[in-house]
């Protein structure tokens, strides 16, 4: 009970004042301690780790806040992009930075529920936590039946139950993205603590990134 109201306060209210508070500086994340350069420099060294070749490629970036990852490797990779926020006015700033894009308003369970677009690369950063963990596992197959064949989806921020850092709402169990892996054989894991890939951690210092390949 108080997981759930502790959720609805941090999306209903936080993500709310963060999104406006960027409206009104320019400031492109929708996060306390991080900007529009932080944003930027993970998509760079992501696309760069992963030699992604994007140009022509659709990107889909869920819970995309107010777009700036998707600006940028629009910008830089030339890649069409796709970002899904439930917050009005992430979507507002999202169509105002790219008039080439598609964009929804809309529950991102639902999203991939309806969509039947494929994708090259899938962005879910600082988002997963959001959903209980019996959720996240739905949200994973999902993404998976929409994901071309050698694409990525890209879980940042990702935080364990074990970890001393106790605002992420539903963080996972140890072996959790072993075991989706082991479930669906067309996944590949691949998990780096984002110290080492992207430095200047600002929040949990062991929160790591996965990498998930679509090896089919
Ligand atoms: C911590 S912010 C991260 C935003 C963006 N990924 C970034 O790194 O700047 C979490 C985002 O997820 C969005 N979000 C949370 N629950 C969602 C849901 N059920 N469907 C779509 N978006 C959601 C919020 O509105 C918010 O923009």
């Amino acid at each position: 009970m108080l997981t759930k109201i502790k959720n609805f306060l941090h999306i209903t209210i936080l993500m709310n004042i963060y999104s406006l508070r960027n409206f009104l500086t320019g400031n492109g994340a929708v996060w306390l301690k991080l900007d529009t350069a932080d944003l930027e420099e993970m998509a760079e060294k992501t696309v760069r780790h992963k030699s992604l070749e994007l140009d022509g490629k659709k990107v889909l970036d869920l819970g995309c806040g107010t777009g700036t990852m998707l600006h940028y490797l629009q910008r830089e990779k030339n890649c069409f992009p796709y970002g899904v926020d439930v917050i009005r006015l992430n979507i507002h700033q999202c169509r105002k930075k790219m008039k080439n894009g598609s964009f929804f308003r809309q529950d991102l369970m639902k999203y991939l529920q309806e969509t039947s677009d494929k994708f090259d690369l899938i962005i879910l950063y600082g988002v997963i936590g959001c959903f209980p963990v019996t959720q996240q596992r739905e949200i994973i197959g999902n993404i998976s039946k929409i994901m071309n064949k050698d694409s990525v989806l890209w879980i940042g921020a990702n935080i364990y139950e074990d970890s001393k850092y106790k605002f992420q709402t539903y963080p996972v169990p140890r072996g959790f993205y072993e075991e989706i892996c082991t479930e669906d054989s067309s996944l590949d894991l691949e998990e780096i603590e984002e110290k080492e890939i992207f430095g200047n951690v600002k929040y949990d210092k062991n929160q790591t990134t996965v990498f998930l390949t679509k090896n089919v």
